[in-house]
């Protein structure tokens, strides 16, 4: 089985877990995927789980022009155990990120999202469709409306109920974005087990430590 796990923080409204719903549904449709999603608040049940995964998709909502901040502490819980040793390295990633602006600044949380994951040494998947809406033809209803290539951009008006934000078109690229990530870790999972490296040999991912221990720990 190929292992997707979706690692999200969700606030405000809950927008960001509809999301990563629609992320998780995406991924389930690849043949033999086992997909779960944890929010950030839970995170420390699924040590495990992360260790184990072939894929850890990255979703948070656009906080001050950034990932929020309860989804840095989960980022900051990896520097350690997970960091030092390299536990994540060569998984693939992702991530998506939704704000009320049209802009909001999402860019700047995505080019976030991407470095923590350069800093675990995991490989980072764009969006594999060109931006939509990007001419007099296009329109709200394209997939990739917000023409973000890093990572899903979504939008969520700030007045409207959670039943209508965001829009099906934003909801739609995510799910093409978790199937597409997806597809990547099992092409790749199934790539390694005929050409592994030495590293990946080195790597035991199933000895992942039930409470990684973080720098602070380490260095006392
Ligand atoms: C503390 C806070 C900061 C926010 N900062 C931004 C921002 O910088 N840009 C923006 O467009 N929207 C911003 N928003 C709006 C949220 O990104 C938006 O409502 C999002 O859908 C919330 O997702 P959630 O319900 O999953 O928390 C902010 C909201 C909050 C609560």
């Amino acid at each position: 089985m190929t292992k997707v796990a979706i690692v999200y923080y969700s606030g405000f409204k809950g927008v960001t877990e509809k999301i990563a719903e629609a992320v998780a549904q995406g991924a389930r449709q690849v043949p033999e995927t086992q997909v779960i999603t944890i929010h950030t608040d839970s995170v420390d049940n699924h040590w495990q789980d992360l260790g184990e995964a072939d894929a850890i998709i990255f979703g948070t909502p656009t906080y001050i022009g950034g990932p929020a901040a309860k989804f840095k502490e989960f980022i900051e819980k990896l520097a350690g155990d997970i960091w030092l040793q390299r536990l994540w390295l060569n998984k693939i990633s992702g991530g998506f990120t939704v704000s009320a602006g049209r802009s909001g600044d999402k860019q700047s949380c995505l080019q976030q999202l991407a470095t923590y994951a350069a800093q675990m040494g995991m490989l980072w998947v764009p969006v594999r469709i060109t931006g939509g809406n990007y001419s007099s033809q296009g329109s709200e209803d394209d997939l990739n409306r917000m023409a973000g290539y890093l990572g899903v951009m979504a939008q969520a008006n700030i007045d409207q109920d959670l039943s209508d934000v965001p829009p099906s078109s934003d909801l739609q690229t995510a799910e093409m974005h978790g199937h597409h990530i997806a597809s990547v870790a099992r092409q790749y999972r199934l790539g390694r087990q005929q050409l592994p490296s030495d590293y990946d040999l080195a790597l035991d991912r199933c000895s992942s430590p039930e409470k990684p221990a973080v720098l602070g720990d380490l260095v006392s």
